[in-house]
């Protein structure tokens, strides 16, 4: 199962809107159509976004048609920042979209033509999905390492290979520690309210054999109660120098009730993930979605026409909830600042 790839001249998406009723590939040709993409979340989860968004520089690179460096360097500037206007919060979005303008700028300096800046920005886009990839198998093994035999792990929204171009950050040490012979169980928020752990997550572990249960999100703190849950893992959509995480609206209910009821709180994410330019969350931008997605499900409304709603699409998780964020690079637990600065840090 992929959530997207690159066919040379146009980006194939699994559009996660339709699942998991139905399994529908869209092929993506235009920057507006990868803008469009993320923006409806289509394609979603915040490592898969950034991969989406670098392929999304590559067409409108490909579409350019002039041959003159500066236009050229002025067409992708422009869909860099159509690109950076669909969603706020993931920062691997900013990351990726700032490594592609990187490598056009670069190789135009030293004089690079515009065929060479098209392979380049090709390259670029490729090793960006490649090592994702490998960051969601490197997160893997270091969480697998935190599960014991019978483990029984919450999780909210979609942190799985549909969020990522691999086999996914939240999910990864569930997947391994399964391929290491271990027993693990899932326990699945539904996700209000676009239900992205009812619909991807149920939908991608019931794929692969992995034993699922969905609940809403209301029942979690019942399950804790009556211990049936080992640990929670959530991937992230930004994390603050501090390792203030962003993630998807009721992370932060969850890490509560984990640390009321004495359960490791992880959080699964690559080290694109990481801001050190925002000191707390507090400062980290929150998208704010259309109302419909809550006064309606699935197209049918659940609530009086024109109700005012308040729709943040993610929370901040104070680090002092936090056992320890998974990373590519190894685990890191409190003080955070510290340890994100070292993970983070030049010669890493
Ligand atoms: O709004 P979404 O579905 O893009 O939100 C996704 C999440 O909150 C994920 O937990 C996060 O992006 C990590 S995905 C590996």
């Amino acid at each position: 199962m992929e959530s997207l790839a690159w066919l040379g001249g146009r980006l194939r998406i699994l559009d996660q809107t339709r699942l998991p009723r139905e399994e529908v590939t869209l092929d993506l040709n235009t920057v507006g159509a990868v803008a469009e993409a993320i923006r409806s979340l289509r394609v979603r989860g915040a490592p898969a976004i950034g991969v989406a968004a670098a392929y999304g520089v590559v067409l409108a690179a490909l579409d350019a048609e002039t041959q003159e460096v500066r236009a050229f360097l002025a067409r992708l500037d422009a869909a860099i920042a159509e690109l950076a206007a669909t969603r706020p919060t993931a920062v691997n979005l900013f990351w990726a979209l700032e490594r592609m303008r990187r490598a056009a700028h670069g190789r135009a300096e030293a004089g690079a033509d515009v065929a060479a800046l098209r392979a380049a920005l090709v390259q670029e886009a490729q090793a960006i999905q490649a090592e994702d990839e490998e960051c969601c198998r490197r997160i893997g093994r270091y969480g697998a390492a935190l599960l014991a035999d019978g483990a029984r792990v919450l999780t909210h929204c979609n942190a799985g290979a549909l969020a990522t171009a691999g086999i996914g950050t939240a999910l990864a040490p569930i997947r391994v520690a399964v391929g290491q012979g271990k027993r693990v169980v899932v326990y699945a928020d539904e996700t209000r309210p676009l239900l992205q752990g009812a619909r991807l997550t149920a939908w991608e572990l019931a794929r692969d054999g992995i034993p699922v249960t969905v609940l809403a999100d209301s029942m979690a703190g019942t399950l804790m109660a009556r211990r049936m849950v080992d640990c929670v893992i959530v991937g992230a959509d930004r994390i603050a120098a501090n390792g203030d995480v962003a993630n998807k609206i009721g992370t932060y209910p969850l890490a509560i009730l984990a640390r009321e009821h004495g359960l490791p709180f992880y959080v699964a994410a690559p080290t694109s993930t990481i801001d050190l330019s925002l000191p707390s969350g507090e400062h980290i931008p929150i998208e704010e979605r259309d109302p419909a997605e809550v006064t309606h499900l699935a197209g049918v409304p659940v609530a009086p026409e024109g109700i005012g709603v308040f729709n943040p699409a993610f929370d901040v998780t104070p680090h002092r909830y936090i056992t320890a964020i998974i990373t590519e690079r190894g685990v890191v637990r409190a003080p955070y600042a510290a340890g994100l600065r070292r993970l983070c840090g030049p010669g890493e």
